[in-house]
């Protein structure tokens, strides 16, 4: 008889992996795909990180190591974090996991009891609501609506919170929508943290991409730093996807018991990528700001045409790589949308209910193609989208 623990029906798949699937399933059958479904940046790391790591795994860097991470890299982290975002924390405050998800994953199981209420964004990341589900503790949504530019309405989240919730988890800029949470929220946000006596579990993976100002941590708020984890690494920001390293900064009593968890499950992250990564913070090419650049003139582009599309309605994201479409002006759902760009138009986008029942009424692209494949796309749906302005007419 096969038995499976229950807490894994909790637990809920991605939405682009879908797909994904089905895009490559026709590209199989000839046909031309556009891909704009996943969150995988099309560049790759520079030149130097490339050979940090074939230069670490030769010196023999392939052992196991430290289970919180390389000393070397923990102290280039603090160090990255204080110049790009002012952030004041101190190697010892950091831990290095085989990607943010593992990050977040060992941050959520340290710190979230059965039982307890964690509030997420509803659209937002779906492995929030997820993990904590599988974790035995309910997951209570919060909004990030049109009406309000997507930025959180903290009235809305005092409303929500009960003396179980235990935790806020955010992600700024936000996947799906873009946004930058303004310094007001956060503010606001701190002081209901700190009046409930909460967890803020702040996930930054896109702060790199932010396409105008400076990013501000909440965790540089006064009083935060003892209660916030920030949860970041190198898939966004250093296109270093498959690398599979992330890390968690955080109070170091969570710190020790984030590391418990490592030595009982992974060990370590792998100690040739953590090498390479130090180079990667280092950025000598400066990679990270030209890849922003192109996504910024990608994110132009591609939002004024998909504001020309007949039902199609985009705010410009403020930062990340996305393109959140709300289509209700189609008369479809975001689901026969979906489905008449990837079947007719060969456009690979992901229905928002994907990232919860807020996203009901939109799309979501990724900007991880080049411009003149973007520039395809918006041709391609231009010339499907007679398909909802007939019905429309009608
Ligand atoms: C908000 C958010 N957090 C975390 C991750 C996962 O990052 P990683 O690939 O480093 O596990 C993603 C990836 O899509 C994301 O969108």
């Amino acid at each position: 008889m096969t038995r499976i623990a229950s807490r894994v029906s909790q637990l809920n798949g991605e939405g682009a992996l879908a797909v994904y699937s089905r895009a490559k399933e026709l590209e199989r059958q000839g046909r031309s795909i556009i891909h704009l479904e996943l969150g995988e940046p099309d560049f790759h790391p520079a030149a130097p990180v490339v050979d940090a790591l074939r230069n670490a795994v030769a010196a023999g860097r392939d052992r196991y190591c430290s289970t919180r991470g390389v000393p070397a890299l923990r102290e280039a982290i603090a160090e990255y974090l204080k110049r790009t975002r002012s952030v004041d924390a101190a190697a010892e405050q950091v831990l290095l996991a085989p990607g943010c998800k593992m990050a977040l994953s060992l941050a959520m199981m340290a710190l979230i009891e059965p039982g307890d209420e964690v509030l997420y964004p509803d659209p937002g990341f779906p492995i929030y609501p997820s993990f904590t589900r599988g974790l035995g503790a309910t997951a209570v949504p919060f909004g990030l609506e049109e009406k309000n530019k997507f930025q959180p309405d903290v009235e809305e989240i005092a409303r929500k919170v009960t003396p179980r919730t235990s935790a806020i988890i955010f992600n700024s800029p936000n996947n799906p929508t873009g946004t930058v949470f303004s310094q007001a929220a956060l503010v606001k946000l701190a002081a209901l943290a700190a009046r409930h006596n909460l967890w803020m579990i702040s996930d930054e993976v896109y702060a790199r991409i932010l396409f105008s100002g400076e990013y501000k941590s909440i965790w540089s708020l006064p009083g935060m730093a003892e209660r916030t984890v920030i949860i970041d690494g190198f898939s966004k920001s250093f296109a270093m996807t498959g690398w599979r390293l992330g890390y968690a900064v955080a109070p170091v009593e969570v710190i020790d018991a984030m590391d418990l968890l490592v030595l009982n499950t992974f060990t370590c992250a792998a100690e040739f990528t953590q090498v390479a990564a130090i180079e990667a913070l280092r950025d000598s090419t400066n990679a990270v700001e030209a890849m922003v650049a192109e996504y910024r003139q990608r994110r132009d582009q591609f939002v004024a045409g998909l504001n020309k599309i007949h039902g199609f309605r985009c705010q410009a994201p403020d930062g990340a790589f996305y393109a959140w479409v709300n289509i209700e002006n189609t008369g479809l759902s975001a689901e026969e949308v979906q489905k008449l760009l990837l079947e007719e138009a060969g456009v690979a986008g992901i229905a928002g209910a994907a990232f919860g029942p807020g996203g009901k009424k939109y799309l979501r692209f990724s900007l991880v193609s080049a411009r003149n494949l973007l520039e395809e796309a918006l041709e391609r749906i231009q010339r499907v989208s007679v398909h909802w302005r007939a019905a429309v007419l009608r």
